[in-house]
Protein backbone atom coordinates (compact mmCIF):
# COMPACT_ATOMS: atom_id res chain seq x y z
CA UNK A 1 0.00 0.00 0.00
CA UNK A 2 1.56 3.38 -0.56
CA UNK A 3 0.47 6.85 1.42
CA UNK A 4 -1.99 9.03 -0.76
CA UNK A 5 0.76 11.76 -1.27
CA UNK A 6 2.92 8.65 -2.56
CA UNK A 7 0.25 7.44 -4.92
CA UNK A 8 -0.91 10.94 -6.03
CA UNK A 9 3.20 11.69 -7.04
CA UNK A 10 3.34 8.22 -8.71
CA UNK A 11 0.45 8.25 -11.09
CA UNK A 12 0.61 11.78 -12.04
CA UNK A 13 2.50 12.30 -15.58
CA UNK A 14 1.39 16.09 -15.85
CA UNK A 15 4.16 18.88 -16.63
CA UNK A 16 5.91 19.97 -13.51
CA UNK A 17 5.12 16.85 -11.65
CA UNK A 18 7.85 14.63 -9.97
CA UNK A 19 6.65 11.34 -12.09
CA UNK A 20 6.44 13.58 -15.15
CA UNK A 21 9.45 15.42 -14.61
CA UNK A 22 11.15 11.49 -14.13
CA UNK A 23 9.10 10.48 -17.72
CA UNK A 24 10.22 12.94 -19.21
CA UNK A 25 13.95 12.40 -18.85
CA UNK A 26 13.39 8.81 -21.26
CA UNK A 27 13.09 8.52 -25.08
CA UNK A 28 9.67 7.14 -24.90
CA UNK A 29 7.38 5.09 -28.07
CA UNK A 30 5.00 7.49 -28.78
CA UNK A 31 2.61 5.93 -31.82
CA UNK A 32 3.41 3.45 -34.58
CA UNK A 33 4.89 4.29 -37.77
CA UNK A 34 2.41 3.49 -39.51
CA UNK A 35 0.61 6.54 -38.16
CA UNK A 36 2.50 8.06 -40.02
CA UNK A 37 2.79 6.15 -43.05
CA UNK A 38 5.16 8.41 -45.34
CA UNK A 39 6.30 11.40 -46.68
CA UNK A 40 3.65 14.81 -46.34
CA UNK A 41 1.88 12.04 -44.09
CA UNK A 42 -1.45 13.47 -43.00
CA UNK A 43 -1.23 15.03 -38.99
CA UNK A 44 -2.20 13.02 -36.42
CA UNK A 45 -3.18 14.04 -32.73
CA UNK A 46 -1.17 12.74 -30.15
CA UNK A 47 -1.64 13.11 -26.20
CA UNK A 48 1.25 11.92 -24.24
CA UNK A 49 2.13 12.77 -20.57
CA UNK A 50 -0.66 15.02 -20.73
CA UNK A 51 0.22 17.31 -23.21
CA UNK A 52 -1.38 17.48 -27.18
CA UNK A 53 0.82 17.25 -29.85
CA UNK A 54 1.01 16.98 -33.72
CA UNK A 55 2.71 14.08 -35.25
CA UNK A 56 3.33 14.65 -39.18
CA UNK A 57 6.21 13.15 -41.36
CA UNK A 58 7.63 16.22 -43.61
CA UNK A 59 8.76 16.54 -47.38
CA UNK A 60 11.85 14.20 -46.46
CA UNK A 61 10.02 12.04 -44.23
CA UNK A 62 11.63 13.24 -41.41
CA UNK A 63 8.98 12.42 -38.16
CA UNK A 64 7.82 16.17 -36.41
CA UNK A 65 6.04 16.16 -32.87
CA UNK A 66 4.87 19.77 -32.62
CA UNK A 67 2.29 21.31 -30.14
CA UNK A 68 -0.90 20.95 -31.09
CA UNK A 69 -1.81 24.68 -31.10
CA UNK A 70 -0.44 27.74 -33.18
CA UNK A 71 1.91 29.98 -31.13
CA UNK A 72 -0.01 32.74 -33.33
CA UNK A 73 -3.33 33.11 -32.12
CA UNK A 74 -3.95 29.01 -30.82
CA UNK A 75 -5.70 27.39 -34.00
CA UNK A 76 -5.38 23.49 -34.14
CA UNK A 77 -2.48 22.56 -36.25
CA UNK A 78 -4.14 19.22 -36.86
CA UNK A 79 -5.92 21.40 -39.70
CA UNK A 80 -2.35 22.15 -40.80
CA UNK A 81 -1.70 22.02 -44.41
CA UNK A 82 1.96 19.73 -44.67
CA UNK A 83 3.44 20.81 -47.57
CA UNK A 84 7.01 21.24 -48.41
CA UNK A 85 8.98 20.77 -45.55
CA UNK A 86 6.98 22.32 -42.94
CA UNK A 87 3.58 22.00 -41.48
CA UNK A 88 1.32 25.03 -42.55
CA UNK A 89 -1.50 26.62 -39.77
CA UNK A 90 -4.48 27.22 -42.00
CA UNK A 91 -5.59 29.88 -39.70
CA UNK A 92 -3.13 32.78 -41.02
CA UNK A 93 -0.27 30.50 -42.62
CA UNK A 94 2.13 30.53 -40.50
CA UNK A 95 4.27 27.34 -40.96
CA UNK A 96 6.58 25.32 -39.01
CA UNK A 97 9.12 22.72 -39.76
CA UNK A 98 9.52 19.34 -37.99
CA UNK A 99 12.25 21.30 -34.98
CA UNK A 100 9.14 23.58 -34.45
CA UNK A 101 11.20 26.81 -36.91
CA UNK A 102 8.76 29.26 -38.12
CA UNK A 103 9.23 28.92 -42.10
CA UNK A 104 7.35 30.87 -43.12
CA UNK A 105 5.15 34.02 -42.05
CA UNK A 106 3.01 35.13 -44.64
CA UNK A 107 0.74 37.92 -42.83
CA UNK A 108 3.57 39.96 -40.97
CA UNK A 109 3.69 43.42 -41.78
CA UNK A 110 6.42 43.66 -39.28
CA UNK A 111 8.52 42.05 -42.20
CA UNK A 112 10.07 38.80 -43.33
CA UNK A 113 12.52 38.28 -39.98
CA UNK A 114 9.50 38.28 -37.42
CA UNK A 115 9.21 34.77 -38.27
CA UNK A 116 12.76 34.43 -36.94
CA UNK A 117 11.81 35.04 -33.18
CA UNK A 118 8.48 32.69 -33.30
CA UNK A 119 8.96 29.27 -32.65
CA UNK A 120 6.62 26.53 -31.86
CA UNK A 121 7.25 23.61 -29.48
CA UNK A 122 8.18 20.52 -30.70
CA UNK A 123 9.99 17.12 -29.47
CA UNK A 124 12.96 15.23 -31.06
CA UNK A 125 11.33 12.07 -32.93
CA UNK A 126 13.22 9.12 -34.10
CA UNK A 127 11.43 6.06 -36.05
CA UNK A 128 12.67 2.80 -34.84
CA UNK A 129 11.45 -0.67 -34.73
CA UNK A 130 7.77 0.24 -36.29
CA UNK A 131 7.36 3.00 -33.83
CA UNK A 132 7.86 6.40 -33.42
CA UNK A 133 10.05 7.69 -30.16
CA UNK A 134 10.12 10.82 -28.36
CA UNK A 135 12.23 13.04 -26.27
CA UNK A 136 10.14 15.66 -24.24
CA UNK A 137 12.73 16.41 -21.74
CA UNK A 138 14.64 19.49 -21.50
CA UNK A 139 17.22 19.78 -24.62
CA UNK A 140 20.73 19.78 -22.26
CA UNK A 141 19.44 16.29 -20.60
CA UNK A 142 18.44 14.34 -24.14
CA UNK A 143 20.20 11.10 -23.50
CA UNK A 144 20.91 8.13 -26.18
CA UNK A 145 18.05 5.76 -26.67
CA UNK A 146 17.95 2.85 -24.97
CA UNK A 147 20.19 0.16 -26.69
CA UNK A 148 17.64 -2.40 -26.47
CA UNK A 149 18.47 -5.42 -29.52
CA UNK A 150 15.25 -5.07 -31.57
CA UNK A 151 16.28 -1.11 -32.05
CA UNK A 152 17.73 -2.06 -35.36
CA UNK A 153 16.23 -5.02 -36.22
CA UNK A 154 14.74 -5.91 -39.87
CA UNK A 155 11.21 -4.87 -40.10
CA UNK A 156 10.62 -8.89 -40.67
CA UNK A 157 12.19 -9.46 -36.25
CA UNK A 158 9.52 -7.40 -35.01
CA UNK A 159 5.93 -6.97 -34.48
CA UNK A 160 3.77 -4.21 -32.54
CA UNK A 161 0.64 -4.18 -31.90
CA UNK A 162 -0.93 -0.78 -30.36
CA UNK A 163 -3.89 -0.21 -27.89
CA UNK A 164 -5.71 2.20 -25.65
CA UNK A 165 -6.34 1.33 -21.82
CA UNK A 166 -8.42 3.54 -19.96
CA UNK A 167 -6.86 3.48 -16.82
CA UNK A 168 -3.33 5.33 -15.02
CA UNK A 169 0.19 3.97 -16.31
CA UNK A 170 0.79 2.09 -13.37
CA UNK A 171 -1.89 0.07 -13.08
CA UNK A 172 -1.66 -1.00 -16.54
CA UNK A 173 1.94 -2.26 -16.05
CA UNK A 174 1.95 -3.37 -12.25
CA UNK A 175 -0.12 -7.14 -14.09
CA UNK A 176 3.77 -8.16 -15.21
CA UNK A 177 5.12 -7.71 -12.18
CA UNK A 178 2.16 -10.41 -10.23
CA UNK A 179 3.45 -13.54 -10.83
CA UNK A 180 0.66 -15.24 -8.98
CA UNK A 181 -1.95 -13.65 -11.23
CA UNK A 182 -2.09 -15.89 -14.15
CA UNK A 183 -2.41 -19.19 -12.79
CA UNK A 184 -5.97 -17.42 -11.84
CA UNK A 185 -7.27 -15.01 -14.39
CA UNK A 186 -5.76 -16.37 -17.51
CA UNK A 187 -6.45 -20.15 -16.38
CA UNK A 188 -9.58 -22.47 -17.60
CA UNK A 189 -11.44 -24.98 -15.44
CA UNK A 190 -10.49 -28.10 -16.78
CA UNK A 191 -7.03 -27.59 -16.42
CA UNK A 192 -5.57 -28.82 -19.39
CA UNK A 193 -6.54 -26.36 -21.72
CA UNK A 194 -4.79 -25.10 -25.28
CA UNK A 195 -4.73 -21.62 -24.00
CA UNK A 196 -1.97 -22.80 -20.92
CA UNK A 197 0.63 -23.86 -23.88
CA UNK A 198 0.49 -20.31 -25.24
CA UNK A 199 2.37 -19.02 -21.65
CA UNK A 200 4.07 -22.14 -20.75
CA UNK A 201 5.73 -23.46 -24.20
CA UNK A 202 6.83 -26.68 -24.06
CA UNK A 203 8.10 -27.19 -20.78
CA UNK A 204 4.61 -27.81 -18.88
CA UNK A 205 1.83 -26.18 -16.79
CA UNK A 206 2.70 -23.21 -14.87
CA UNK A 207 -0.28 -23.16 -13.22
CA UNK A 208 -0.18 -25.84 -11.17
CA UNK A 209 1.73 -23.70 -8.57
CA UNK A 210 -1.04 -21.83 -6.48
CA UNK A 211 1.66 -19.88 -5.32
CA UNK A 212 4.55 -18.56 -7.71
CA UNK A 213 6.45 -16.01 -6.94
CA UNK A 214 9.68 -14.21 -7.00
CA UNK A 215 12.92 -15.69 -5.52
CA UNK A 216 15.49 -12.99 -6.41
CA UNK A 217 15.06 -9.28 -6.93
CA UNK A 218 17.64 -7.30 -7.61
CA UNK A 219 18.51 -3.35 -8.35
CA UNK A 220 20.73 -3.25 -12.19
CA UNK A 221 21.42 -0.03 -13.68
CA UNK A 222 17.99 0.55 -15.87
CA UNK A 223 15.68 -1.05 -13.57
CA UNK A 224 15.16 -4.18 -11.69
CA UNK A 225 15.58 -7.93 -12.67
CA UNK A 226 13.68 -10.03 -10.73
CA UNK A 227 13.56 -13.74 -11.37
CA UNK A 228 10.66 -16.33 -10.46
CA UNK A 229 9.91 -19.47 -9.50
CA UNK A 230 6.71 -22.18 -10.07
CA UNK A 231 7.07 -25.36 -8.44
CA UNK A 232 5.66 -28.15 -10.77
CA UNK A 233 5.35 -31.61 -10.19
CA UNK A 234 8.09 -32.55 -12.71
CA UNK A 235 10.48 -30.20 -11.58
CA UNK A 236 11.08 -25.78 -10.86
CA UNK A 237 10.27 -23.65 -13.53
CA UNK A 238 12.40 -20.86 -13.24
CA UNK A 239 11.90 -17.25 -14.97
CA UNK A 240 14.21 -13.96 -15.06
CA UNK A 241 12.29 -10.65 -16.01
CA UNK A 242 13.36 -7.14 -15.92
CA UNK A 243 11.78 -3.96 -15.57
CA UNK A 244 13.61 -0.87 -16.69
CA UNK A 245 13.03 2.66 -16.17
CA UNK A 246 10.28 4.34 -16.57
CA UNK A 247 7.96 1.54 -18.14
CA UNK A 248 9.77 -0.89 -20.29
CA UNK A 249 9.09 -4.93 -19.41
CA UNK A 250 10.64 -8.22 -20.62
CA UNK A 251 6.74 -9.56 -20.39
CA UNK A 252 7.56 -13.15 -20.66
CA UNK A 253 7.48 -15.17 -23.77
CA UNK A 254 5.37 -14.92 -26.63
CA UNK A 255 6.46 -18.45 -28.74
CA UNK A 256 9.78 -20.48 -28.91
CA UNK A 257 12.28 -18.21 -29.95
CA UNK A 258 10.44 -15.16 -29.79
CA UNK A 259 10.83 -12.44 -26.90
CA UNK A 260 8.17 -10.27 -25.84
CA UNK A 261 8.21 -6.83 -24.29
CA UNK A 262 5.71 -4.54 -23.03
CA UNK A 263 5.45 -0.52 -23.41
CA UNK A 264 2.79 1.50 -21.80
CA UNK A 265 2.92 5.07 -21.94
CA UNK A 266 0.87 7.91 -20.28
CA UNK A 267 -1.28 9.50 -22.16
CA UNK A 268 -2.66 11.53 -19.82
CA UNK A 269 -3.54 10.50 -15.75
CA UNK A 270 -6.32 8.36 -16.67
CA UNK A 271 -5.21 6.46 -20.23
CA UNK A 272 -2.29 5.07 -21.59
CA UNK A 273 -1.26 3.79 -24.73
CA UNK A 274 0.04 -0.02 -25.01
CA UNK A 275 2.88 -1.25 -27.13
CA UNK A 276 2.53 -5.01 -27.03
CA UNK A 277 5.93 -5.95 -28.98
CA UNK A 278 7.04 -8.83 -30.27
CA UNK A 279 10.88 -10.02 -31.12
CA UNK A 280 13.21 -12.00 -32.45
CA UNK A 281 16.80 -12.71 -33.61
CA UNK A 282 15.59 -14.75 -36.54
CA UNK A 283 12.71 -13.28 -39.00
CA UNK A 284 9.34 -13.76 -37.21
CA UNK A 285 7.28 -17.16 -38.82
CA UNK A 286 4.08 -16.24 -40.51
CA UNK A 287 1.99 -18.75 -38.57
CA UNK A 288 3.16 -16.48 -35.22
CA UNK A 289 2.33 -12.92 -37.34
CA UNK A 290 -1.59 -14.38 -38.33
CA UNK A 291 -1.59 -15.62 -34.61
CA UNK A 292 -0.55 -12.03 -33.01
CA UNK A 293 -2.93 -10.95 -35.61
CA UNK A 294 -6.44 -12.88 -35.49
CA UNK A 295 -5.36 -15.73 -32.53
CA UNK A 296 -7.43 -15.78 -29.54
CA UNK A 297 -4.70 -15.16 -26.98
CA UNK A 298 -2.42 -12.27 -27.94
CA UNK A 299 -5.32 -9.83 -30.04
CA UNK A 300 -8.08 -7.80 -28.71
CA UNK A 301 -10.00 -6.57 -31.90
CA UNK A 302 -10.00 -2.96 -32.02
CA UNK A 303 -12.86 -0.51 -32.53
CA UNK A 304 -12.39 0.75 -36.57
CA UNK A 305 -10.37 3.70 -36.81
CA UNK A 306 -9.52 3.40 -33.26
CA UNK A 307 -6.86 2.03 -30.64
CA UNK A 308 -9.83 0.92 -28.13
CA UNK A 309 -10.62 -2.96 -27.75
CA UNK A 310 -14.37 -3.39 -29.33
CA UNK A 311 -14.43 -5.68 -25.56
CA UNK A 312 -14.27 -2.93 -23.11
CA UNK A 313 -15.85 -1.19 -19.95
CA UNK A 314 -18.85 0.14 -21.41
CA UNK A 315 -19.86 -3.77 -22.45
CA UNK A 316 -18.19 -5.59 -19.68
CA UNK A 317 -15.86 -6.70 -21.80
CA UNK A 318 -18.63 -9.08 -23.52
CA UNK A 319 -18.03 -11.72 -20.56
CA UNK A 320 -19.62 -15.00 -20.77
CA UNK A 321 -21.16 -16.21 -18.00
CA UNK A 322 -21.80 -19.64 -19.05
CA UNK A 323 -17.99 -20.15 -20.04
CA UNK A 324 -17.28 -18.70 -16.86
CA UNK A 325 -19.37 -21.37 -15.45
CA UNK A 326 -18.58 -24.07 -17.91
CA UNK A 327 -15.08 -23.27 -19.15
CA UNK A 328 -13.18 -20.75 -18.78
CA UNK A 329 -11.95 -18.67 -15.25
CA UNK A 330 -12.92 -15.13 -16.37
CA UNK A 331 -15.79 -15.47 -18.87
CA UNK A 332 -14.08 -13.31 -21.21
CA UNK A 333 -12.63 -13.91 -24.35
CA UNK A 334 -8.71 -13.29 -24.75
CA UNK A 335 -5.31 -13.23 -22.06
CA UNK A 336 -5.27 -9.59 -22.60
CA UNK A 337 -8.63 -8.61 -22.65
CA UNK A 338 -8.76 -10.72 -19.29
CA UNK A 339 -5.97 -7.81 -17.77
CA UNK A 340 -7.37 -4.87 -19.33
CA UNK A 341 -11.05 -5.90 -17.45
CA UNK A 342 -8.93 -6.13 -14.55
CA UNK A 343 -6.49 -2.52 -14.66
CA UNK A 344 -9.13 -0.30 -15.94
CA UNK A 345 -11.08 -0.23 -12.77
CA UNK A 346 -9.45 -1.50 -10.02
CA UNK A 347 -11.32 1.27 -7.68
CA UNK A 348 -11.28 3.16 -10.66
CA UNK A 349 -9.33 4.48 -13.55
CA UNK A 350 -6.34 5.51 -10.60
CA UNK A 351 -6.22 2.43 -8.11
CA UNK A 352 -6.57 3.69 -4.76
CA UNK A 353 -3.50 2.41 -3.25
CA UNK A 354 -3.89 3.40 0.23
CA UNK A 355 -6.30 0.72 0.48
CA UNK A 356 -4.51 -1.95 -0.69
CA UNK A 357 -3.97 -5.44 1.56
CA UNK A 358 -0.23 -6.52 0.00
CA UNK A 359 1.27 -9.99 -0.63
CA UNK A 360 5.19 -11.41 -0.56
CA UNK A 361 4.03 -12.12 -4.13
CA UNK A 362 3.30 -8.37 -4.56
CA UNK A 363 7.08 -8.04 -4.01
CA UNK A 364 8.07 -7.15 -7.83
CA UNK A 365 5.24 -4.23 -7.89
CA UNK A 366 6.57 -2.87 -4.44
CA UNK A 367 10.11 -2.72 -5.59
CA UNK A 368 8.95 -1.12 -9.31
CA UNK A 369 7.28 1.61 -7.38
CA UNK A 370 9.93 2.11 -4.35
CA UNK A 371 11.99 2.80 -7.72
CA UNK A 372 10.10 4.88 -9.23
CA UNK A 373 8.92 7.39 -6.36
CA UNK A 374 12.85 7.14 -4.78
CA UNK A 375 14.20 8.15 -8.02
CA UNK A 376 11.98 11.35 -8.72
CA UNK A 377 12.15 12.26 -5.39
CA UNK A 378 16.10 12.55 -6.42
CA UNK A 379 15.24 14.52 -9.17
CA UNK A 380 13.32 16.69 -7.52
CA UNK A 381 15.85 17.66 -5.09
CA UNK A 382 18.07 18.26 -8.04
CA UNK A 383 20.08 14.88 -8.74
CA UNK A 384 19.78 13.88 -12.58
CA UNK A 385 18.30 10.01 -13.26
CA UNK A 386 21.50 7.65 -14.34
CA UNK A 387 18.92 5.04 -16.06
CA UNK A 388 18.81 6.83 -19.26
CA UNK A 389 22.64 7.23 -19.46
CA UNK A 390 22.87 3.52 -19.09
CA UNK A 391 21.45 2.69 -22.73
CA UNK A 392 23.57 -0.60 -22.64
CA UNK A 393 21.68 -2.26 -19.66
CA UNK A 394 18.63 -2.04 -21.98
CA UNK A 395 19.40 -4.73 -23.62
CA UNK A 396 18.92 -7.66 -20.72
CA UNK A 397 16.56 -10.20 -22.36
CA UNK A 398 14.15 -12.73 -20.53
CA UNK A 399 15.51 -16.14 -19.82
CA UNK A 400 12.87 -19.04 -18.99
CA UNK A 401 13.84 -22.60 -17.73
CA UNK A 402 12.98 -25.87 -16.66
CA UNK A 403 15.31 -27.56 -13.79
CA UNK A 404 14.57 -31.21 -11.95
CA UNK A 405 13.30 -30.41 -8.54
CA UNK A 406 16.74 -31.27 -7.11
CA UNK A 407 18.85 -28.71 -8.35
CA UNK A 408 19.63 -25.94 -5.65
CA UNK A 409 17.56 -22.88 -6.10
CA UNK A 410 20.61 -20.48 -6.00
CA UNK A 411 21.99 -22.61 -8.55
CA UNK A 412 19.09 -22.35 -10.74
CA UNK A 413 19.39 -18.73 -9.77
CA UNK A 414 22.45 -18.12 -10.80
CA UNK A 415 22.05 -19.91 -14.39
CA UNK A 416 19.24 -18.34 -15.44
CA UNK A 417 20.79 -14.71 -14.56
CA UNK A 418 24.11 -15.72 -16.45
CA UNK A 419 22.05 -15.77 -19.95
CA UNK A 420 20.85 -12.04 -19.30
CA UNK A 421 22.74 -10.47 -22.37
CA UNK A 422 23.77 -13.45 -24.05
CA UNK A 423 20.43 -15.67 -24.54
CA UNK A 424 19.28 -15.80 -28.11
CA UNK A 425 15.89 -17.78 -27.25
CA UNK A 426 13.62 -16.55 -24.09
CA UNK A 427 12.59 -20.63 -23.18
CA UNK A 428 15.29 -22.77 -22.83
CA UNK A 429 13.62 -26.20 -23.43
CA UNK A 430 13.32 -28.79 -21.58
CA UNK A 431 15.49 -31.96 -21.96
CA UNK A 432 14.27 -35.27 -23.06
CA UNK A 433 13.36 -37.01 -20.08
CA UNK A 434 13.72 -34.04 -17.75
S1 LIG B 1 -3.44 30.98 -35.52
FE1 LIG B 1 -2.06 29.90 -36.73
S2 LIG B 1 -1.40 31.34 -38.19
FE2 LIG B 1 -2.75 32.43 -36.94
FE1 LIG C 1 -2.02 -11.23 -17.32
Amino acid sequence: MLTKEDNEMITQVGPGTPMGELFRRFWLPVMLSEEVPGADSTPVRLQILGESLIAFKDSDGKVGIIDAYCPHRGAPMFFGRNEECGLRCVYHGWKFDVDGKCTDLPNSPEGETYKDKVTIASYPAVEKAGMVWAYMGPKDKQPPMPAFDFMDMPAENTYVMKFVLKCNYLQGMEGDYDPSHAGYLHSTLDDNASNQAVLVGQVGNTFEDPMPRYVDIEDTEAGLEMVSKAQLSSGQLVGLGHWMMPIFCTAGIAGPGIFSSNMRIPIDDENTMFFRFRWSFEPIPDYEIKEYKYGNYTHPELVPGTFLPAENMENDYKIDRVAQKNYSYTGIKNFPLQDIAMMEDQWGPIADRTQEHLLTSDEGIIRVRQRLIRTARKLMEGTEPTEPWAPEAYKVKTVRQFFPSDVPLDKAVAEVKSQRFTTRRPMIEMEAGG
